[in-house]
């Protein structure tokens, strides 16, 4: 079959069409014929092994462990497994293969076990699907799991118009919320014509300094002091990390660690999907 390969860390460049071998499925395994597959953020970061530590977990020291990245897919199954009973061929189904099953899907075909993947919506063409589960889920778990949301809270989502960003704006909403929406110039009408009650250009305003207090934030990209992040947060108040700077997430790691105890307001790193 064909695959992109990443032959090494680094530019685009290192990103090759290659003949590698059709995969088989094992006994728990589908084999899917690939129709789509989705680039996320996790993917540029395994090409270019930035942050340094994707390459002591899960990358590979020297050089790619896994060389064919892409980690969400739909498709059609193709064949199944021995012990396949929730599946049968012919199926359309997507889902998301984390780096940990060594499988990538900028590929023809791909394995992957049942438990990663269910049926595509037949209202959803493939590309659509394709471009749901990573960026879906890592909204989800940010403010259902991690975030506790709520009726009626002021949820605030900072890099509201990227793949994370614009799944957490409809999510939110349709918990309820009131969502405060920070992003670019050029992408303000679009997180209004997803559902964002409020909108803050980033270029223009800082969310941190404008003295109004939210009782979710969902930090999906850019970088404030964990301090900033606090301070715009009401007493109760949530503060979820996704995504950004290092040092965004590692302040909130160890912010994490002295509010879990103390009740108040609470800081939690969302790091679940590599
Ligand atoms: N925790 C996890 O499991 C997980 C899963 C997926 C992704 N991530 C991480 O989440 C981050 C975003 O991923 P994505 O797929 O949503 O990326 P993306 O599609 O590239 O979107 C990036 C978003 O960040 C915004 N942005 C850029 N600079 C900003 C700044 N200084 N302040 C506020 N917003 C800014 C962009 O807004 P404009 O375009 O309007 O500038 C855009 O909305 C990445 O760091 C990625 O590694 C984490």
């Amino acid at each position: 079959m064909k695959a992109i390969v990443c032959t090494k860390y680094g530019s685009p460049d290192v990103l090759q069409l290659q003949e590698v071998a059709k995969p088989a499925p094992q006994d728990d395994e589908v084999l899917i014929k690939i129709y789509a597959a989705s680039v996320n953020a996790r993917d540029w970061r395994f090409m270019r092994a930035k942050p340094f530590f994707i390459r002591l977990m899960p990358g590979g020291f020297l050089q790619p462990k896994n060389k064919i990245l892409g980690a969400d897919v739909a498709g059609r199954i193709e064949s199944i497994g021995n012990n396949i009973k929730q599946f049968k061929s012919g199926d359309e189904v997507f889902g998301y293969l984390p780096s940990t099953t060594g499988r990538g899907t900028f590929a023809e075909y791909v394995c992957a076990n049942e438990n990663a993947i269910a049926l595509k919506p037949v209202n959803l063409s493939f590309e659509q699907a394709a471009a749901v589960p990573l960026a879906a889920m890592t909204a989800l778990q940010g403010l259902r799991d991690n975030g506790n949301i709520q009726p009626g809270q002021k949820v605030l989502i900072n890099g509201a118009s990227g793949g994370v960003g614009s799944f957490a704006v409809q999510i939110a909403k349709a918990f309820g919320a009131e969502v405060i929406a920070v992003c670019s110039t050029r992408n303000l009408e679009m997180v209004c014509s997803i559902g964002a009650d409020h909108v803050i250009d980033y270029t223009k305003e800082d969310f941190t300094q404008n003295g109004q207090k939210y009782d979710l934030i969902l930090a999906v990209n850019g970088y404030h002091p964990i301090s900033d992040y606090l301070r715009a947060l009401s007493p109760d108040g949530i503060y979820v990390v996704a995504g950004g700077s290092m040092l965004q997430l590692f302040q909130a790691a160890l912010q994490g660690r002295r509010t879990s105890k103390t009740g108040g307001q609470k800081t939690y790193v969302n790091v679940n999907n590599v």
